[in-house]
């Protein structure tokens, strides 16, 4: 998996030592990890290691053996089961202490927080606010529908029983809250049923509609179906960019110095040129080439 990692168009991977490893296989994923990392040949992608949770007794050892023998190798520590602002700023401390001890360059290496139980969820605020090195924050699944006791056994889909709106709306809004609200990234976690494609793109479509940046994969199958879900549609990356440049064009002076305008049968503002930059950043950042081009109207 470490080795097949490499060659797939996800934009970042994760090295598990939390649940994913059994006790006593976890001091040598952490040398597998090490090794791997060292090795390298991942490319532009993120490369993060999970850790286990301040709850456990393994913290400590996973960072410090990750961190002080690949650190300079290593962009982000993922740390699951989050519950308060003092664990993640542990964490940071922690990090600070080994960079500095091994002249690394200090507050490189970020965390992304996992939101997994009813406390994390409540807290989640602080804990985007915690440490400037938060980059992400992201939904746990399997873990928070256990903690919260939904009487379910599929991940991500609504539980039996609940056949309207969806079950985990406010939670995926919460998150994305406090994401937005701190400048993070908001992730969705994982899907678990690997071979149900069209069940991944239903379950990542509802945190994608929201706002969402992207969601975990398991298996290189469901890869395409994140990077399409998180994608714009064509039409709509075409219709963001005709927007930005219908706007660019009439609050110029040759444009006419106007600050709401009609493009075809919709009036776009301020706002809309908002938006349409949010749609165009995903469609950029996803490589996609426009299909359409503006064209001023004849003077
Ligand atoms: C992921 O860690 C989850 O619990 O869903
Ligand atoms: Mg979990």
């Amino acid at each position: 998996m470490l080795e097949k990692a490499k060659g797939l168009p996800a934009d970042q991977i994760f090295m598990d030592i939390e649940d994913a490893v059994a006790p006593i296989a976890k001091p040598d994923a952490r040398k597998n990890i090490v090794a791997a990392l060292n090795e390298g040949g991942y490319g532009d992608k993120v490369r993060t290691v999970r850790v286990n949770d301040w709850t456990t007794s393994w913290t400590y050892r996973d960072v410090i053996e990750v961190v002080e023998n690949a650190g300079p190798n290593l962009d982000c520590i993922m740390l699951p089961k989050v519950q308060t602002a003092e664990q993640v700023v542990a964490l940071d401390t922690l990090l600070t202490q080994i960079e500095k001890t091994m002249g690394f360059e200090v507050g490189r290496i970020g965390i992304e927080a996992q939101i997994e139980n009813a406390l994390g969820l409540i807290n989640v605020d602080a804990i985007a606010a915690s440490s400037p090195r938060v980059e992400t924050i992201i939904f746990g699944p399997a873990d928070f529908m256990a903690s919260i006791n939904m009487k379910s056994l599929v991940v991500g889909e609504n539980p039996p029983g609940y056949d309207t709106g969806d079950a985990y709306h406010y939670i995926l809004m919460r998150i994305l809250m406090a994401a937005r609200a701190f400048d993070k990234q908001a992730i969705d976690g994982p899907y678990l049923q690997i071979r149900d494609v069209e069940g991944y793109k239903r379950v990542a479509g509802r945190s994608a509609a929201l706002g969402f940046d992207g969601k975990w994969v398991l298996h290189p199958g469901q890869v395409d179906a994140a990077n399409e879900v998180y994608s714009p549609r064509q039409e709509d990356y075409d219709h963001a960019e005709m927007i930005l440049d219908a706007y660019d064009y009439y609050t110029s002076a040759e444009g006419g110095a106007l600050g709401a305008v009609m493009l075809g049968d919709e009036m776009i503002d301020e706002a809309s040129r908002k938006m349409a930059l949010v749609v165009s950043a995903k469609g950029r950042a996803a490589g996609m080439a426009r299909t359409e081009s503006f064209t001023p109207p004849e003077a």
